[in-house]
Parts: structure tokens; C-alpha cells; sequence
């Protein structure tokens, strides 16, 4: 198989990669490298089935070109940050939706039929029903959760005009070894300026589950194998749910930090549009035979100490 992967060097597309890689498929990354970090891909660079493409989705005329005889595209690449849709408008739409639309636009002129796209739990928003499953309607609080639920509704419709087949997972947050932007980098951050004292966005009771990355990726490619649907949604997440000063301690704890003083931004979430209760059904995901290795706690310990052990990986992301 021959694989496009959009946002390819990021902290998910690069364990994709790998895995295709693994698998013995050809891979094109295809990143702009606005967040993406070299290093990711670096270890591929050598091998002959595989190919670095730096540019933009947003460049339509060249994803056209760089989409010949692709067999497979895993759509990541996107404008990740959650918050600043508040303040920009039209990013998430220029990045999100138009990005999109521009990889099944070049998708359709090369005859490619598969699509995996990374979607998210906000596009639920701020679920009445938790665990939430996937008939659960759409009622995002962010721009960021509006824009992967129409990027949603335009994959099935191409599916339906062109004879595609989707594979559509909505994620938790994702942790684990490439972590490049969240809860986990953002604490890490502050308590090397400040060991101290730690900041907490909102009043800290919020519940997130956490995936870790690897597992992630087994829910993907197990999904690919075995859902036979034409438009495949599913859900990946983790069981376990922990609050924001729980995830603190866990994350301090692993650093070796001592006696740090939270402070409260206060208010029961995190910014304006984020979602104070994230549990996913995963039950359609795990009748595939899917199962979590690692619980949320151990995915944040084992990416605090990734961050701890690479910190070149923060110095690069806070350079972008
Ligand atoms: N990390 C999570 O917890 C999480 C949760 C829900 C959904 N997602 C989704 O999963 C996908 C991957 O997320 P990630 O955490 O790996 O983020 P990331 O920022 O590490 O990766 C995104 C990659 O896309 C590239 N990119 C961004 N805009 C681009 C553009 N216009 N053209 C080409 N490349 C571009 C970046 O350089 C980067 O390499 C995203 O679509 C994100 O919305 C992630």
C-alpha cells in the first residue's frame, strides 16, 4: 500500500508513520512543519520507501500532485490548539474544514478511496450522556470542535459522491512519547520557570481521560482491519478519568518536584469552549478486540518522564 500521511511529523502522524513503515507500506509525509518536528521522521529519511513532502494543505494544487497513486490517506494534519479558536475566527475553519476538503478535493482527482481522518471528542461538546458514545449528537463549544464536525459531515458526503470508504475516530486527548502541546507539556513548562507554585487553568475538578499514543495507534490500524462500514466512526479513549489536579499531582510526583503550591485560575472549566467532563463509549471500539495497555495515570506518568528525558523535544516546540 502506498500512504499519504497528512501532518506526518506531528505527535500522532509520526507513530502512524511508523507503524506503516513497520508494516512494510510506502509513506509520504505530508507536513508543513508549522508544528511538526523533524526528529520524528529523521529515523525514515534513509529508507527508499519513504518520502518528506514540506508543504501546506492549504495548497490544493500540490497535494493534487503529491496524491498520485496513493492508495490510503491518513488525514492529521490541522491547527491543534483548541483555545485560540476564541480568538481567530477563521482558523479552524481555514485549517480544519478548507484543509480538509482540500485533501478529498486532490483525494478525488487521483481515484484514492480510503481515508482515515482524526476527528475529536469536542465535537460532542459538552456531553449530557458520559460515557458518551458515538450517536451521541454534535454540539461542540469550540470552533475547533465545529470545524472537525463539518470536516466530518463533508468526508461522508465525498464518500457518498465519489465511492469512498471513511475511517473516522473521534479521540481523547492523546499522550505518550512525542507529546508536543497539552495538559502534560503546558505543566512542565511552567514549573521549570516556576517550580514552586503551579498555575491550574479553571478550578481543577474538570475530568479528562488521556490515551496513550501507542494504543491509539493499535485502535487505529485495528479499526482500518476489521470495521467494514463505508462511513466507520468510532471513538478512541480510555476508561479511566482523572481531574486536572489529580493529573497535577501525577505529573509533579514523576518530575520529582516538591511542596508545589496550586493556584486556581477558578471557574468549572478550563478556557471558554472547553469541555469540563471528557469519558468516550468505547464499547463499539473494543468488540474489534481492542483493549488499552495503559491506563490514563501511566500514560501520564510515562509522557512526563518522555519530556523529562527529551528536552530538546520542548525547547523545539516552544521555538515554533
Ligand atoms: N493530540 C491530541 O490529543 C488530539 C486530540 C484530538 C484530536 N487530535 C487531532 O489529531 C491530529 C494530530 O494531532 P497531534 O496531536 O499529532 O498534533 P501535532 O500538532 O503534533 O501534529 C499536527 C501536524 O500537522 C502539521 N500541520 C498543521 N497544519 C498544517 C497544514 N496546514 N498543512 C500541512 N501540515 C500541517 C503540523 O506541522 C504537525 O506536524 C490533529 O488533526 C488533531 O486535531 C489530536
Amino acid at each position: 500500500m502506498k500512504a499519504l500521511v497528512t501532518g506526518g511529523a506531528g505527535f500522532i502522524g509520526s507513530h502512524i508513520v511508523d507503524r506503516l513503515i513497520e508494516q512494510g507500506d510506502e509513506v509520504i509525509v505530508y507536513d508543513n512543519m508549522s508544528s511538526g518536528i523533524e526528529d520524528f521522521i529523521k529515523p525514515h529519511f534513509e529508507n527508499p520507501k519513504f518520502k518528506f513532502v514540506q508543504a501546506d494543505i492549504l495548497d490544493v494544487g500540490k497535494l493534487k500532485t503529491e496524491m498520485k497513486g496513493v492508495d490510503f490517506v491518513f488525514h492529521l494534519a490541522a491547527h491543534a490548539d483548541v483555545r485560540s479558536g476564541f480568538d481567530d475566527h477563521k482558523i479552524d475553519l481555514e485549517q480544519n474544514l478548507i484543509g480538509t476538503i482540500n485533501v478529498l478535493e486532490a483525494m478525488r482527482e487521483n481515484n484514492v478511496k480510503k481515508i482515515a481522518f482524526a476527528s475529536t471528542s469536542s465535537v460532542y461538546g459538552d456531553a449530557t450522556i458520559i460515557p458518551t458514545p458515538e450517536d451521541y449528537p454534535f454540539f461542540p463549544t469550540s470552533l475547533y470542535g465545529a470545524a472537525k464536525a463539518s470536516a466530518e459531515t463533508y468526508i461522508s458526503v465525498f464518500c457518498e459522491y465519489y465511492d469512498m470508504t471513511a475511517y473516522i475516530f473521534r479521540f481523547v486527548s492523546w499522550v505518550g512519547e512525542r507529546y508536543t502541546h497539552g495538559l502534560v507539556f503546558d505543566f512542565l513548562n511552567k514549573l521549570k520557570k516556576d517550580p514552586t507554585t503551579l498555575h491550574i487553568l479553571g478550578d481543577g475538578t474538570q475530568k479528562k481521560s488521556y490515551l496513550y499514543v501507542k494504543d491509539g495507534v493499535d485502535a487505529i490500524f485495528t479499526v482500518i482491519e476489521k470495521a467494514k462500514e463505508k462511513i466507520n466512526v468510532y471513538n478512541l479513549g480510555n476508561d479511566e478519568i482523572i481531574n486536572v489536579t489529580e493529573s497535577a499531582k501525577v505529573i509533579v510526583d514523576e518530575a520529582g518536584y516538591k511542596d508545589v503550591k496550586f493556584t486556581y485560575a477558578g471557574g468549572d472549566k478550563g478556557w471558554i469552549g472547553d469541555n469540563k467532563y471528557v469519558l468516550l463509549d468505547t464499547k463499539k471500539l473494543q468488540s474489534l478486540g481492542w483493549k488499552a495497555s495503559k491506563t490514563t495515570r501511566e500514560g501520564l506518568h510515562v509522557t512526563t518522564r518522555y519530556l523529562l528525558d527529551h528536552p530538546e523535544v520542548i525547547e523545539k516546540r516552544n521555538k515554533k
